[in-house]
């Protein structure tokens, strides 16, 4: 989407609301993101940023509820969207707190939805896949294994990090079946419009061996 005005877009298409499971943050939002992503183009990956997604609800909650997670720890908070997973670290304490995501509009709704909770997170349009991972001490990622290709890549690229990994994932088709120690569940409301049901049960794992 060539030469398009990114910030106001946001705010004419979206409304400041408070995820179901993280009230604690606000976050600028759609209920429809088939119809946004007419407005944001449909030769551009959906509008993900404007979604609090089911995995990102859980592993925000588990983060304002463990905060000794991340407190005073370097973070990266991969597949950021909307930034939501990134908030609550930094919410719950963590020293440095990177954002990262490949959707150019994500430098946009991040820097909007920090004003909106007054606080501020690192972003980066790079895509850290394609290198090693970075050296922090902990790695988030929320609801990233919708798709085969990111998963695969999203797989090894957590074998050669040293951090600790903490995964939110509501049983997205790529999440790897074994190998996870659950650290906890949530019932989180939804939409059938989006997930075709009215509440999910979803999950918030760290790899076994770490
Ligand atoms: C389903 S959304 C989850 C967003 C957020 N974590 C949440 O739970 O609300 C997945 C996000 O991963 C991002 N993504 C896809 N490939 C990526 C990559 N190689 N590096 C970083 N982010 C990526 C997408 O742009 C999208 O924003």
């Amino acid at each position: 989407m060539p030469h398009v005005d990114r910030r106001a877009l946001v705010l004419e298409h979206t409304t400041l609301r408070r995820p179901e499971l993280v009230p604690e943050l606000q976050l600028h939002l759609v209920d429809d993101i088939v119809a946004l992503w007419k407005v944001t183009g449909e030769d551009d990956p959906p509008p993900f940023w404007a979604v609090a997604w089911l995995g990102g609800q859980a592993l925000a909650r588990y983060l304002l509820d463990h905060p000794d997670e991340v407190r005073g720890r370097r973070v990266l908070d991969l597949g950021s969207g909307s930034g939501l997973v990134a908030f609550a670290a930094r919410r719950a304490g963590a020293a440095e707190v990177l954002a990262a995501d490949i959707d150019p509009f994500c430098a946009t709704v991040i820097e909007l939805n920090g004003l909106a909770n007054d606080l501020s997170v690192d972003v980066t349009l790079d895509d850290l896949l394609a290198d090693g991972p970075p050296d922090v001490d902990v790695v988030l990622a929320g609801d990233v294994w919708y798709e085969r290709e990111m998963a695969e890549r999203v797989m090894t690229w957590l074998r050669g990090s040293s951090a600790r990994v903490l995964l939110g994932d509501p049983g997205r088709a790529y999440l790897p079946q074994d190998g996870w120690v659950e650290l906890g569940s949530y019932d989180v409301p939804t939409t059938r419009e989006l997930e075709g049901v009215e509440s999910k049960r979803v999950r918030v794992f760290s790899p076994a061996t770490r």
